[in-house]
């Protein structure tokens, strides 16, 4: 037993894993049991629950209700020391899950299609694992099990509400299973990995009329099309070539007959870019593109802009922390990979933007299995073998940082 050492200079790594692989049929039912009844933001509630009885059958302390259905697990070291947390997301998304498995979602409608069941399962063997080898960290480890990541953001509510205090976090980290990845390697790298999430909804007014007769109208669809036209100017002409960017129109409507001109239209989109100083830059681009356009047609606009996360930017330091222990899971430096960057967003970063801290890829992606599909996909599923894995990243990361 691991325990039986004194300090954690001396502890056998391949005891660890060993002790972690003999938690895998836990760790499946414990995924499997979240994959089956899956919850949509902020309503996690049997999700909650359970988390909350296993957590009290392991003796470990725990807040729960924070954000709604947010809990926080302190677990302490045998000595004072450091604090860090680590953080998992535990709702669903609103897909009919299409996968003919034994623990396919049985709430109609709604699926865990992003793996966050997984992350929650392995937040909970990590929980599991620390609480019996109390002695092998100095300091405390704070889980947080947070709501609604897919939208509207459980992250900021839960930092509002103190998550991050009392006693204070040193560092945080936290983890997300990646069918882009391999399973058997981890994405792990320093700076932006993640964008920021912004989005717009746009009505454009023109004046409607009959469809042989333009003259007599201003052509709200001519003029949107002039627009999302000049708009991928912004990502293509003003943005630094060297910043990457997106500037998506995902929805469009506007008219009902062929031989009517439509009297306005709507439009709505997402941005996406990883240099926080363009946080301000690409709606402000977006609104002068919209108003010239309209104006030089005499249409009219309604512009909504919001902005949802910001970019996911990892700590130098704790970058380096986790890819050094990256290197000793994987064993082989090719199975840690830098290349990971993805135009997808995280409301990790909110953390991240309070506390130094690394967010990094578990691949899961096996397609032998059949288990490649991509993430909110109504077939995505993960390799079951990277939830000990992911559980074995905690775990080293913490006993590395707490020290
Ligand atoms: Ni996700």
């Amino acid at each position: 037993m691991i325990s039986t050492f004194p300090t954690n200079n001396c502890i056998d790594l391949s005891q660890i894993r060993l002790e972690i692989r003999s938690l895998q049929s836990r760790l499946v039912a414990w995924r499997r049991r979240f994959h089956q009844r899956p919850e949509l933001g902020f309503q996690e509630r049997l999700t909650s629950e359970f988390i909350s009885q296993n957590l009290t059958e392991m003796g470990i302390k725990h807040q729960t209700g924070i954000a709604k259905t947010g809990i926080v697990a302190t677990i302490e070291g045998t000595h004072p020391g450091r604090v860090l947390a680590i953080r998992a997301d535990m709702d669903a998304l609103p897909i009919q899950e299409a996968n003919d498995v034994s623990y396919r979602s049985q709430h109609d409608g709604i699926m865990h299609a992003c793996g966050h069941d997984g992350h929650t399962a392995i937040a909970l063997g990590t929980a599991y694992y620390l609480s019996q080898h109390r002695d092998t960290f100095k300091g405390t480890v704070k889980i947080i099990f947070q709501p609604a990541e897919e939208g509207p953001g459980g992250a900021k509510p839960m930092i509002e509400e103190g998550v991050l205090k009392n006693p204070d976090v040193d560092a945080i980290i936290g983890l997300h299973l990646w069918n882009n990845l391999p399973l058997g390697t981890l994405g792990v790298r320093s700076g932006a990995l993640m964008a920021a999430v912004e989005c717009f909804r746009a009505r454009i007014n023109g004046r409607g009329g009959h469809g042989a007769m333009p003259h007599q109208t201003v052509d709200s669809i001519v003029v949107s099309a002039q627009i999302i036209n000049a708009l991928q100017t912004i990502v293509a002409r003003n943005v630094n070539p060297l910043d990457s960017a997106v500037v998506t129109v995902g929805e469009f409507q506007a008219g009902h007959a062929l031989n009517v001109i439509a009297d306005s239209a709507k439009m709505s989109g997402t941005v996406r870019y990883f240099n926080p100083a363009l946080e301000d830059y690409i709606g402000k681009r977006i609104e002068e593109i919209i108003a010239g356009v309209c104006q030089s047609h005499g249409a009219t606009y309604e512009l909504e802009y919001w902005r949802l996360y910001p970019p996911t930017i990892n700590d130098a330091r704790m970058a380096e922390l986790v890819r050094s222990v990256a290197l000793d899971v994987v064993e082989t430096p090719a199975g840690v990979v830098p290349e990971c960057q993805t135009m997808g967003g995280e409301d990790m970063s909110f953390f991240l933007q309070e506390v130094p801290g690394c967010y990094f890829f578990l691949g899961s992606a096996n397609p032998e299995k059949g288990l490649a599909y991509p993430h909110h996909h109504p077939r995505f599923d993960f390799d079951e073998t990277a939830l000990a894995m992911g559980v074995e990243m905690f775990v080293r990361c913490v006993e590395k940082f707490l020290r």
